[in-house]
């Protein structure tokens, strides 16, 4: 339990969902966490101050200018006291005053005044998560380094289904305890997590990302299989998962070498870009890479099983109705990394249409491999080509579900999980 004994400043904000912060107060105890409760304004109106006291055991604090609260734990203290700071949950309302740094209550002006790595659990009608606004807000706020868990998916207050619900109380406490986890092994501190930055990407050289010193090699994007020198065999990635895994391991610190098919999307600035067409290239490039140095190993792209066994040297002229092409199975290039005699931590992804867990679990093993993402892309608005994503990850002993949200934030959770698996 990372939390035994780690202060977690608990922020409320004004939603239905704030109904369950009793219960996440007590699961977050549970853990062994001390839990200081801080209510937005509106807040107030579904929960109440006393309840979260009585479960908390502290004063919740709900006012920036309490002369009697600044006299005891004023904000700056409390700001001070936090290990780790949780909005949950968090409503549309409040991502858009974090996204322009606003204080305008007492739990904005903390979330500016606080060392602490700062999580957010979203919660809003679905129509208000997919707005063009709420998203621009997100990716602004989890580009500065706070983690986003969920939202999920399912029937809401007001009666839509769809995206938007905060996840259940106690996977937001286990994905907190995670992430502490990781935090902690990076500072090599016991008592707290707050040595860690909330700003990867524009934070203090003095402190190291998660991902400090770690070299990690990812590949993005599909491969194309020649057929003559006009035509080939590929698939629909973009090559966004990968490129996002790539943005977001260089803002926690790695060193990352990304080995991309050919996708239409900008190079991530800051990393080594090794650009293939087929995947015997990519299979040759990353071999290269991960001999050369890498701590791990993360295999996005989408790679093409077969390619063509007589590549034809000019265009095929269409002389018959029907065409046989030969087919031969191209090397696996994540099981070839991870049957290396020293391999990295390996990270592969298994894109499924149907058995998604089973068939994730199989590769799992079959690949040898640390853990897995299992992507189920019979969703059309999820996986391939698409902004946003969702996951189920999978190691030998341990599962979990990162609910549908933008590739970035996605890729923020699932390096989190991983970097504590990577120190296990
Ligand atoms: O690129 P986007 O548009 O953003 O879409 C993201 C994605 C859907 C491509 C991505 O999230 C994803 O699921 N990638 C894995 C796609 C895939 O090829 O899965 P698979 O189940 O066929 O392969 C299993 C694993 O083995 C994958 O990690 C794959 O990279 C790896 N592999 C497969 C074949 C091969 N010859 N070599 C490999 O390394």
């Amino acid at each position: 339990m990372a939390l035994q004994s780690v202060n977690v400043l608990l922020g409320v904000t004004g939603g239905i969902a704030a109904y369950k912060a009793p219960d996440l107060v007590r699961k977050l105890t549970g853990l062994g966490a001390n839990v200081r409760v801080v209510l937005s304004p509106s807040s107030a109106a579904f929960v109440t101050p006393l309840s979260l006291q009585a479960v908390s055991g502290n004063i919740v604090h709900q006012h920036l200018l309490d002369p009697e609260a600044e006299a005891g734990m004023g904000h700056i203290e409390l700001a001070r006291w936090a290990d780790v700071l949780l909005i949950a949950p968090a409503t549309a309302h409040c991502l858009a005053k974090l996204a322009h740094g606003m204080a305008d209550d007492l739990l904005t002006t903390l979330v500016l005044a606080t060392p602490a790595p700062i999580f957010i659990a979203p919660a809003m009608n679905q129509q208000m998560w997919a707005a063009a606004a709420t998203q621009a807000n997100l990716k602004t706020i989890t580009e500065r380094g706070i983690t986003c868990f969920g939202p999920a998916s399912g029937e809401q207050a007001c009666g839509d289904i769809g995206y938007g619900r905060m996840l259940e109380t106690v996977d937001i406490a286990q994905m907190l305890d995670e992430a502490v986890a990781a935090l902690k092994a990076l500072s090599g501190n016991e008592k707290t997590a707050a040595t860690a930055t909330n700003e990867p990407s524009e934070g203090s050289q003095d402190t190291p990302g998660l991902l400090a010193g770690k070299h990690i090699v990812i590949t993005a994007g599909p491969t194309r299989e020649a057929i003559d020198p006009v035509r080939y065999i590929s698939n629909h990635s973009s090559g966004k998962m990968g490129y996002c895994l790539a943005v977001q391991a260089l803002a926690m610190g790695a060193e990352v070498t990304l080995v991309s098919g050919p996708v239409d999307i900008p190079v991530p600035m800051g990393c080594k870009v090794i650009q293939v067409q087929s995947a015997v290239d990519m299979h040759a490039a990353v071999m290269h890479a991960v001999r050369q140095s890498c701590d791990i190993f993360i295999a996005c792209a989408a790679v093409a099983d077969y390619r063509v066994a007589d590549i034809a040297s000019q265009k095929i002229k269409k002389d018959n109705d029907e065409m046989t092409l030969t087919l031969v199975k191209n090397p696996d290039i994540l099981a070839d990394v991870a049957a290396l005699p020293s391999p990295p931590f390996t990270l592969g992804f298994a894109a499924e249409t149907h058995d998604v867990e089973r068939y994730a679990r199989g590769k799992l093993t079959r690949k040898k491999l640390n853990m897995i993402a299992a992507n189920d892309v019979s969703q059309p608005d999820i996986g391939f080509n698409q902004n946003d994503n969702a996951l189920t990850v999978f190691t030998a002993d341990a599962q979990m579900v990162l609910p549908k949200q933008d590739k970035l934030a996605l890729a923020t959770q699932l390096l989190t999980i991983l970097t504590n698996q990577v120190r296990k």
